[in-house]
């Protein structure tokens, strides 16, 4: 597609979880705007993937490999995101694990897992490295949850539903916090995506597709919108966010979720 506007020169965006999926859509997109994208993630081929779909598109980006449970890890990441350009302006909040697990049966380490990485990662992320986004004096925060976290979710189970549900406080504890120093955070709860996420790898890939198709025909017969979210749906939101149309915008969630929650019957 190419670099379609400058809206977002001078930004230099940390965004975490850019291998594949809704976080790989959204890099692309703020390249396509001017945009440096900084892009972390625990899956190197496809984080590299992507930054290579950014540069031959003519946008500017880098990877780095990282592990956002691991907090000397994510400090290390800051120090050399911040390096490549002197600051760092933007954060999408986003590397996530789905989880079956049911009510009835989750183990501790599957509680531990989907906690560890969903709730603690974007907890890292935020201590050690939002302080540089929050001293540009113009920063802005996406933190990626879920509709789960609002529905409860009886696909994600209990430890993804609750993982989610924190990204919602958090989120809204940090706009608080720093509204006063100008940096907006927001969060997105997107509803059913075909992305990599929902891929079972203890399922044959015939499996995994099978349930793939039950959930666009589930879409197309129940979202009212009639379809599941895409990465240029995350991406459009994030564009709102992160520009000046949202200006007076912090602490607030915006549901992508096709119309799921007024859907009635
Ligand atoms: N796909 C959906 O239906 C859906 C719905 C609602 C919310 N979400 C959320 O959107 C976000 C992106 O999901 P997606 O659908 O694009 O999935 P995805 O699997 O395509 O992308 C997630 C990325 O996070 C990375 N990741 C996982 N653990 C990591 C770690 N510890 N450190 C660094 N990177 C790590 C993965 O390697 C992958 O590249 C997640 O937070 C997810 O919970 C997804």
């Amino acid at each position: 597609m190419g670099v379609i506007s400058n809206r977002l020169e001078g930004d230099v965006a940390f965004i975490t979880g850019t291998g594949s999926g809704l976080n790989r859509g959204v890099a692309l997109e703020f390249a396509r705007h001017g945009c440096v994208c900084i892009c972390a993630d625990i899956n190197d081929a496809g984080n590299e993937e992507t930054v290579a779909q950014i540069r031959a598109e003519g946008g500017e980006a880098y990877a780095i490999h990282l592990d956002t449970r691991d907090r000397q890890a994510v400090k290390k990441a800051g120090e050399e995101a911040f390096a490549i350009k002197n600051k760092l302006t933007i954060i999408i909040n986003g590397a996530g694990v789905g989880s079956t697990a049911t009510l009835e049966n989750t183990p501790d380490e599957e509680y531990d897992r989907v906690m560890d990485i969903n709730l603690r990662g974007y907890f890292n992320v935020i201590m050690e490295i939002a302080p540089r986004v929050v001293e540009s004096g113009c920063g802005r925060i996406v933190m990626i949850s879920s509709s789960t976290a609002k529905s409860g979710g009886h696909q994600g189970g209990p430890a993804y539903s609750a993982s989610k549900g924190g990204v919602i406080s958090m989120t809204r504890h940090c706009a608080l916090n720093w509204a006063p120093k100008n940096c907006r955070v927001n969060c997105i709860c997107p509803g059913f995506a075909d992305t990599p996420f929902g891929y079972d790898p203890k399922q044959t890939l015939q499996e995994n597709e099978a349930r793939v198709a039950a959930m666009k025909a589930n879409a197309a017969k129940h979202m009212p919108l009639g379809r599941l979210c895409t990465p240029e749906d995350i991406a459009g939101i994030c564009m709102f966010l992160v520009t000046d149309e949202s200006a007076y915008v912090t602490g607030y969630t915006i549901d992508a979720t096709g119309g799921r929650y007024i859907y009635n019957t």
